[in-house]
């Protein structure tokens, strides 16, 4: 069977968007941002989304775009004679299957919330619902739902699933942040969440500069979908050939922008109504997205309708991120083992309803894998990537980078393909040092 192909340009643009705009922008971020001291650990992220990022997610571009391929597929093929490169994508696949399983957990939450918006049984207590039904049983069975969304769009395939569904998600969670943010930042009390957020502070950088610079790097990855292979395999499915400079630079700001305006409703909302954040686990950490915006419904007229349309637009948001973290496996097992994409999806998210319950079971788990593992392994992944771009493709990969660009794109890609070999991989290897040494 013919390989599938995105319809169109801004088809591979909004389904790449929709990857990156996720549960890392609305609620990772502004996690991490209470966690690691506010507008300091923003000022940080922002750079190394600029410098690393960027630069990461081209390299991936380029090597989907070449090979045509999944992960693995791509990098033993463009490397013949050598099988190592292809365990390389292998690894990729496999962070696939782990970032599904803690991220359908929060996907789980989500949906609970996008029901529970409709009665608003969550607004008088925002703090201890979202800790009595955050992990455990219900939790495992809304996780189940969250998944099963995510396996029906991937059966539909590239075309029919991923690039419709994304079409018209995207738009709408971008509508809807924006009304939201415009109307937590005039809400009194607002004031102080955003000089929080914005006021840059660098206390919290000298405090601990080699941590702050761990998690940012971490965030940043996590936020464009890096180090995994999705957006390896999203240009796999690209037919002709447009600048991917352009496409990459257009899909990182838009990401960057919606994960900008979630921290100008979560601060601003954590602050007016919940007094800033809290040590607990719901104050400032995973459940800072909920319990911050809870207390804010409660307080508008029809708050129940803000709520649903808040929570439906993260759910959607959520959804087209996962639907790329299914593909990876799925394309894998179709390009690589003949499996058919019916079998290979529903075999695979079988698997996950068991590895993902070990999550929604264990918050110390769940805590692990979300943080540090994932780190762990995006910042691997995204290292292995790079090298391989720069030192294995080299000028094949210069080559890829100018097809379809215009002058100004191409002048970027000599010294694009410099920081590929040298600085980055450099600079990533030693956040992995500086991760593992953290454990
Ligand atoms: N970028 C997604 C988000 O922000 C998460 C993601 C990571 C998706 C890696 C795919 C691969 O939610």
């Amino acid at each position: 069977m013919a390989r599938e192909s995105w319809t169109s340009r801004v088809g591979f643009i909004l389904a790449a968007v929709g990857s990156a705009v996720g549960l890392g922008n609305v609620w990772r971020f502004p996690w991490m941002t209470a966690e690691y001291g506010g507008s300091a650990f923003l000022v940080v992220y922002l750079c190394i989304v600029l410098l690393v990022g960027v630069p990461g997610l081209l390299a991936e571009f380029v090597i989907g775009r070449r090979a045509k391929r999944n992960p693995a597929g791509a990098l033993a093929r463009l490397a013949p004679g050598t099988k190592s490169w292809g365990y390389v994508g292998l690894f990729g696949v496999v962070t696939g299957l782990v970032l599904l399983s803690f991220y359908s957990v929060v996907g789980g939450w989500i949906v609970r919330y996008f029901v529970a918006s409709f009665t608003g049984s969550y607004f008088a207590e925002p703090g201890a619902y979202f800790d009595a039904i955050s992990f455990g049983r219900e939790a495992a069975a809304f996780q189940i739902a969250f998944l099963a969304l995510t396996a029906l769009v991937v059966l539909g395939g590239v075309r029919g699933g991923i690039e419709k569904a994304t079409k018209v998600m995207m738009p709408l969670i971008v509508v809807l942040l924006a009304v939201l943010a415009g109307w937590a930042v005039t809400q009194p009390g607002a004031g102080a969440g955003l000089s929080f957020y914005l006021d840059f502070d660098p206390t919290p950088i000298k405090r601990n500069p080699i941590d702050m610079l761990r998690a940012a790097a971490g965030q940043a990855l996590f936020t464009l979908s890096l180090g995994v292979g999705t957006m390896i395999t999203y240009a796999s499915y690209l037919g002709e050939d447009n600048s991917l400079a352009f496409d990459g630079s257009t899909i990182s700001v838009l990401n960057t922008g919606v994960g900008v305006l979630a921290g100008l409703v979560v601060f601003p909302l954590l602050f007016a109504f919940q007094g800033g954040l809290s040590d607990t686990a719901s104050g400032g950490g995973p459940g800072a997205l909920f319990v911050s915006v809870a207390g804010a419904f409660q307080q508008v007229p029809y708050g129940e309708i803000v709520a649903v349309g808040f929570f439906g637009a993260i759910l959607f948001a959520a959804l087209s991120s996962s639907i790329s973290m299914l593909e990876i496996p799925v394309a894998y097992l179709v390009d690589e083992h003949d499996v058919s994409r019916r079998n290979a999806t529903v075999g695979l998210t079988g698997l996950v309803l068991v590895t993902g319950a070990v999550c929604a079971f264990n918050p110390g788990i769940f805590g692990f894998v979300a943080g540090t593992l994932v780190d762990l392994m995006l910042t691997a992944g995204l290292a292995g990537f790079l090298i391989f771009t720069g030192w294995v493709l080299g000028a094949d990969a210069l080559a890829e980078f100018d097809s379809g660009a215009g002058g100004v794109a191409r002048a970027l890609g000599t010294p694009w393909l410099w920081s590929v070999r040298t600085i980055l991989p450099l600079f990533l290897l030693v956040t992995l040092a500086v991760n593992l040494y953290a454990l």
